[in-house]
């Protein structure tokens, strides 16, 4: 028994060491490009859905078949969220193509049922996936409405989600800010300006084109190249929420939190 445990410690030891010397030595590609080996790919999605149900299991949840809500967290997730994880009408952008994990087209997969669970995510974001921390920024309410939102996207169709964003009153939260605060000329007009043709089947003609020419159909109104040509910075998960990000788009709420856009 002891010789066993003492030969486990061992073993243990040397495979720490050894996993340590290949970090060391650069045998691990960070690449977005480089998709994880797969148990290593298991080990993270059983360490992220733990991780998330035990932090989301005492939440409680609102009423959300409110209307108001639901309207609120259309025009929030529009403004916001289409650039990653598209919209009805919406085409695939850069990030939505590039970002590894990729972000989920919530349009069609929508959040899965448990509205807690989307909730913690969307407050806390996910560690090293480009899904951003929004609680930063915004207040509880306004994420709620965001999964309110989240649990009617998959049932719209183009016309009908266009529609309700227009009703929405626009981008709003936390701090007070005033309504129809849309950010026009940013992405508030995303909506408008991709054309239901992008649908569905602009879904996969980009899949393997990763460094072809994709500035051709993916920009769905959200020209974030604008006057930052040749600094594609955006492609890496980690900074396409960094302050570095090109050119970023901030602007300064009533409660005086900045805010930076970076579609
Ligand atoms: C810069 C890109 C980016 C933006 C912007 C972004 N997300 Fe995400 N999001 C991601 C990525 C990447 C993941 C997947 C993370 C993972 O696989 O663990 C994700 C995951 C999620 C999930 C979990 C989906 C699931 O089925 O597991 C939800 C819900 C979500 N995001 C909501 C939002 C909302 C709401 C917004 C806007 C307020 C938003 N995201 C903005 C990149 C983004």
């Amino acid at each position: 028994m002891k010789r066993t445990i003492k030969t486990l410690a061992i073993a243990s030891t040397a495979a720490v060491a050894g996993i340590m010397g290949a970090a060391y030595v650069g045998l691990f590609n960070v690449g977005a490009d480089d998709p994880h080996w797969a148990p290593v790919h298991a080990f993270l999605t059983m360490a992220r859905e733990r991780s998330i149900a035990v932090r989301a299991r005492d939440l409680e949840v609102p009423n959300l078949k409110d209307e108001a809500l639901i309207r609120a967290g259309a025009g929030n997730y529009n403004s916001m969220c289409i650039g990653c994880h598209l919209a009805p009408g919406v085409a695939q952008t850069e990030l939505s193509q590039s970002l590894y994990p990729a972000p989920p087209n919530l349009a069609k997969v929508g959040v899965d049922g448990n509205p807690a669970n989307a909730f913690w995510i969307i407050k806390h974001g996910i560690k090293a996936t480009g899904m951003p921390a929004w609680g930063k920024s915004m207040g509880d309410q306004y994420i709620w409405g965001m999964v309110a939102f989240l649990q009617q996207l998959p049932s719209l169709d183009a016309e009908q989600y266009r529609a309700l964003v227009a009703s929405s009153g626009g981008h709003q939260h936390g701090g007070g800010e005033s309504k129809m605060h849309n950010h026009e000329g940013q992405h508030g007009d995303n909506v408008s300006a991709s054309g239901s043709h992008h649908d569905s089947a602009g879904e996969d003609h980009h899949a393997n084109q990763a460094g072809d020419d994709h500035h051709g159909a993916g920009h769905a109104g959200q020209d974030h190249h604008a006057g930052e040509e040749g600094k594609a910075s955006h492609h890496e998960a980690e900074q396409a929420q960094d302050d570095s990000t090109p050119a970023p788009k901030k602007h300064t709420h009533a409660d005086g939190k900045e805010h930076v856009h970076e579609s």
